[in-house]
């Protein structure tokens, strides 16, 4: 490829009414949803995803179990779930609305050839036809899940056709309307395959790029670089983006650190819920029980009901045990076989065993590779359990997202929780699901996919009742095409000054770039390097630091298109790390214990932040706002919630 034709890409424009921007489950969700409603339309409807459908996000190495199933569960009760694990506060008109659609969403998987596992005497009944999952806990059901995204990706790709599916286009950035700056008009990206900018226009989006990985310095280094828990291609796109154009965002200081298997990273919840193992410490005591009563140290135990717990409880008794010294902590995986084995037959047992390993081979394999590597048999050996570094999400065991407006059928629900379309953010035209959506988790990828459907009924309607609307960019088509190439230019100019491609005084490598942004996230806002621990002090240099790494990314070279993608996926995790940051530093309390402390704030303190916090960034100056908003609580709570969920909210104007 001559430089020349590098540095001057083909331009590509194109107009529809829908962008869907993201390729995920709530992509696909939404993808197709749409066709239905916009049947009998004229509307033009797009895909953009930065990877190739059938294996991009979260899913792409296929999942074991789905997460989210209510069968014969009431939502209001998977609302006490939610709130009970997100320490209270979450939006209940979200999480309901989920609740209520979600198992249509099982149910379109299962038609399309996801194998669902059944209770013996059920297989080859389908859950429409009254078959009854095998549970691992409430919530969840298991499934064979390798080839899930696949057979996901298939129904999104026959529902828009492949000629309104753009793969490998990576989208840098939202546009606003030139005549009115309060909304989004178009979105500009570029192909990590061919010399070309991307340039759309449109009515209205859908934001769904998922979460945000390698923010933070990861446990795996040197030969395990790379390896991480949440999909590393989701660098915290959804959030910057639309933080860039004046999104609200909500509970951005959330977080979630997954206790998981060391090293491979390997999924708990199977060995936890359906095995029915146990996590002891290094001496052979069950540390959740022996520590249950230090709850009631800053108010923690205000959130726990007896040994019941959320997530974020269940990891701040694990790194107590840790940080006291009597780590390491092992999942006892072979006391749990041969509990299970003791009323089967050999051929079951193995059977057993095979499930063991499949589990992790659906989900996530480097674990099957460590277990093989390490010679692991888990019904010979216990396996070491680890909590990660920190992602940010809201789809999982975590809230970080989107202020987006909610359902307006249900009883109680308040002004401010819903000001238009369903799942659109505080700027018009630009919708978000699945991870974009914050304030409201556990919803994993049969909620996010459902809420992608959610929001494709409502933009149907919003580019219909726009119909005769234009979209102008802001922006000129050259002025933006010049800022996604920057990186290239930069290289193309400054390249031949030193001999060693790496080493200029010019320019920053996106690698090195992207370890100056982990360290300082590690070292200084609450990283594994100091057990999840920060303050207002720390965050204060870490605030310098950052500011000074957002002028030096205007600095990063691309010396080919792989290098173009790391420049701005760095950027975004920037922004996203910013947030997260301030976020903490504005909520002065620690009512994650687990995910983070606050150390000069470490209770839980509920009569001041018992309330979501929202953010708004102005990308012209660099500055951000805040603002507390008032958590209403929408189901009642049941008579055996802890006490922490009784609280009514803190009292804000
Ligand atoms: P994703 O599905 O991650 O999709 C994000 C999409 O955005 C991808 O297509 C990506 O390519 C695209 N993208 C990102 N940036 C850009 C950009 N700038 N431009 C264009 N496109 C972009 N859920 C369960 O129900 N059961 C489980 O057992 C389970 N286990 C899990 C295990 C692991 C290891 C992981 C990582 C997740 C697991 N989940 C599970 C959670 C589930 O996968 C997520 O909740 C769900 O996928 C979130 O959906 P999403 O659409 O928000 O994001
Ligand atoms: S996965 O998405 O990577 O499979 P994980 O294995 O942690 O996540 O959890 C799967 C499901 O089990 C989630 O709904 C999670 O909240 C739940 N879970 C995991 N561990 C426990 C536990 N010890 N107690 C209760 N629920 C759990």
């Amino acid at each position: 490829m001559a430089e020349y034709e590098f540095g001057n890409p083909e331009i590509v424009e194109e107009e529809v009414d829908i962008l869907i921007i993201g390729g995920g489950m709530a992509a696909c969700g939404c993808a197709v949803e749409i066709v239905q409603w916009a049947d009998g339309t004229d509307l033009k409807i797009k895909l953009v995803d930065k990877a190739a459908l059938s294996r991009s996000g979260a899913v792409a190495q296929g999942l074991s179990a789905i997460n989210t199933y209510m069968g014969e569960n009431d939502p209001a009760d998977y609302v006490r779930y939610v709130r009970g694990d997100l320490m209270g506060i979450v939006r209940e008109d979200l999480v309901y609305d989920v609740g209520r659609h979600v198992d249509s969403s099982v149910h379109l998987f299962e038609e399309w050839g996801l194998p669902i596992w059944k209770q013996p005497g059920d297989e080859g009944k389908k859950l429409v036809e009254g078959g009854k999952p095998v549970r691992s806990g409430r919530w969840q059901i298991m499934i064979n899940g390798e080839s899930y995204k696949w057979i996901v990706a298939e129904a999104a790709k026959k529902a828009l056709g492949m000629e309104n599916i753009q793969e490998r286009v990576f989208i840098v950035k939202l546009v606003k309307d030139k005549n009115d700056p309060e909304r989004v008009a178009g979105a500009v990206g570029f192909s990590v395959r061919e010399h070309k900018v991307y340039v759309y226009k449109f009515k209205c989006c859908l934001l769904a790029c998922g979460g945000a990985v390698n923010v933070f310095r990861p446990r795996s280094v040197g030969e395990g670089t790379g390896r991480a828990w949440y999909p590393v291609w989701n660098a915290g796109s959804t959030y910057a983006m639309a933080l860039e154009v004046g999104a609200e965002a909500t509970m951005m200081e959330n977080r979630f650190v997954p206790a998981r298997f060391k090293d491979g990273y390997g999924p708990v919840g199977a060995w936890f819920l359906l095995f029915k193992a146990k996590a002891m410490n290094a001496y052979g005591e069950d540390y959740q029980t022996k520590n249950a009563h230090t709850l009631e140290e800053h108010g923690y135990g205000r959130y726990a009901n007896g040994p019941k717990m959320g997530t974020c409880l269940r990891n701040h008794l694990m790194m107590k045990e840790m940080r006291e010294g009597r780590g390491p902590i092992f999942m006892d995986t072979p006391t749990a076989m041969a509990k299970l084995a003791e009323t089967m037959t050999p051929k079951e047992i193995k059977h057993l065993e095979a499930e063991a390993w499949e589990d992790f081979l659906d989900m996530t394999i480097a674990q099957c590779g460590i277990w093989a590597g390490e010679n692991i048999e888990p019904d010979k050996k216990m396996s070491e359990l680890m909590p990660t570094e920190p992602y940010l999400l809201g789809s999982h065991a975590g809230c970080a997202g989107l202020w987006v407006s909610g359902p307006e059928d249900l009883p109680g629900v308040p002004d401010h929780y819903h000001w238009g379309y369903r799942a659109m953010t505080t700027v018009k035209g630009l919708f978000t699901a699945g991870d974009g959506v914050g304030a409201s988790g556990h919803k994993f990828s049969s909620g996010a996919f459902t809420e992608g459907r959610i929001a494709a009924k409502a933009m149907v309607k919003f580019a219909l009742d726009n119909k005769d609307w234009k979209p102008e960019l802001a922006k000129s088509v050259d002025e933006l095409v010049k800022e996604i190439y920057q990186p290239v230019m930069t290289f193309l100019e400054h390249k031949d000054y030193t001999t060693a491609i790496d080493v200029n005084p010019h320019y920053i490598t996106p690698k090195m770039l992207q370890f100056r942004l982990q360290k300082i996230m590690d070292e200084y806002v609450g990283g594994v390097a100091t057990w999840y621990q920060t303050n207002a002090k720390m965050m204060e240099i870490a605030e310098q630091k950052l500011q000074m790494l957002k002028e030096d990314s205007l600095k990063m070279r691309a010396k080919d298109l792989h290098e173009l993608l790391r420049a701005w996926e760095n950027y975004h995790r920037i922004i996203a790390a910013e947030a997260h940051l301030k976020h903490i530093k504005f909520r002065e309390e620690s009512r994650y214990p687990g995910y983070y402390y606050r150390t000069d704030f470490m209770d839980i303190d509920d009569d001041n932040w018992k309330c979501f916090v929202n953010s708004k960034y102005n990308a012209e100056t660099g500055e951000w706002t805040f603002r507390k908003v008032p958590y209403v609580q929408l189901i009642k709570p049941a008579d055996d919630e802890p006490e922490g969920i009784k609280h009514p909210g803190a009292k804000v104007a």
